[in-house]
């Protein structure tokens, strides 16, 4: 691409290619980003933006100790994240050259984006970066609207193209040994007093920005969660039977549990979840077996030997429309990324 021309008595001003999309353009870009799911809707990210570049970094102070010791979630999250800013670049005519961890395992900053002006987005990346808004994370049950034909293919491929692998839990039998493995989660978490904290410390009225919505005024809601009003049961039942009656349920697996599968298992889970908005289809996590270490092992078996990051299932809605959650503003998660050499 040629250099945009700057008159000769520009002094000290660079001449800058016309390929560099700018800060604004890639600040939109971070705002769509954060539409991307997080465990308790913690937003656990940040995003250094320069002309042509974005860093996404962990915020660890947006972790939840009790539900996920070591940022398992957290990082799957930031993955999450990384594959909407992608979609979204690719949605705007850009291409993302992303590197995964620059700074290895343990550092905090998950993705570096480098974006050029690219050939125009094919429909299905312009289908995909739409449903960035339309995805939903649903928590109860789905209509009896078969799901479109080829999809669960599609979410496959999806979760492939990512590193990871979708393994279906669609047998009879298999479903229910998943069924009675969240309904065990429930059971373990709600009986924790800590983990009921960390619950309730999540449960926020919209107007903070983030967390589990609850309506005003619900403090009766905290309450029985921090004291455990024999909601575990309740929970457990309900959960159990999502598993049974979805059309489709998936375990995002794989092969290693490492910081790197986990950013792939983010990536690939919004991969898939965006495949299937676009399809009108939405999705709902039922993650207890993965989030309680004793059930790991017995859901493992069930992966074939490989590593369940993410337990999910797929279904019609059974209305079209559903609010969005809050996000924090963006501003909030955005600074000026340093110029780096
Ligand atoms: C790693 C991860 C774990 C999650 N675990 C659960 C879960 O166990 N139960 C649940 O109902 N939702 C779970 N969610 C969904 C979040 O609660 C949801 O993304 C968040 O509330 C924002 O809502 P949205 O997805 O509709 O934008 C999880 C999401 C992620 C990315």
């Amino acid at each position: 691409m040629p250099a945009t021309a700057l008159p000769r008595d520009a002094g000290h001003m660079r001449v800058v290619p016309d390929v560099i999309p700018g800060p604004e353009r890639l600040t939109g870009l971070v705002s769509q980003a954060v539409r991307a799911p997080s465990s308790h809707n913690t937003q656990p990210w940040h995003f250094a933006v320069g002309d042509d570049a974005i860093d996404v970094f962990a915020d660890r102070t947006r972790s939840l100790p009790v539900t996920d010791p070591w940022d398992r979630e957290l990082t799957i999250s930031c993955g999450a994240a990384v594959l909407t800013l992608r979609t979204a670049a690719r949605g705007a005519g850009l291409r993302a050259e992303t590197v995964v961890l620059p700074d290895g395992p343990d550092g905090d900053r998950i993705a570096e984006l480098r974006l050029t002006t690219a050939e125009d987005a094919t429909i299905g990346e312009r289908q995909r970066a739409a449903a960035i808004e339309m995805r939903r994370t649903l928590r109860g049950p789905f209509s009896d609207a078969p799901m479109p034909a080829g999809l669960t293919a599609a979410m496959a491929d999806a979760a492939g193209r990512e590193g990871a692998t979708a393994v279906p839990v669609d047998d009879g039998e298999q479903r229910a040994a998943l069924g009675e493995l969240v309904r065990e989660g429930d059971a373990v978490q709600f009986h924790d007093p800590h983990w009921r904290r960390e619950l309730a410390s999540w449960l926020h009225p919209r107007r903070r920005g983030d967390g589990l919505v609850v309506p005003p005024g619900t403090g009766v809601l905290t309450r029985a969660v921090v004291g455990g009003a024999n909601l575990g049961g309740f929970v457990a039942a309900r959960d159990a039977s999502l598993v049974e009656a979805a059309q489709h349920v998936v375990m995002v697996c794989t092969v290693d549990d490492e910081p790197l599968d986990w950013v792939r298992a983010g990536m690939a889970v919004q991969r898939m979840l965006l495949v299937a908005a676009a399809d009108g289809v939405q999705a709902g996590f039922l993650n207890q077996p993965c989030q309680v270490a004793v059930l790991r092992p017995r859901l493992r078996l069930l992966a074939g030997g490989l590593t369940p990051q993410l337990v999910l299932r797929f279904g019609v809605p059974q209305s079209a429309h559903a609010e969005p959650t809050p996000r924090r503003p963006v501003a909030d998660v955005v600074e000026r990324r340093p110029a780096r050499i």
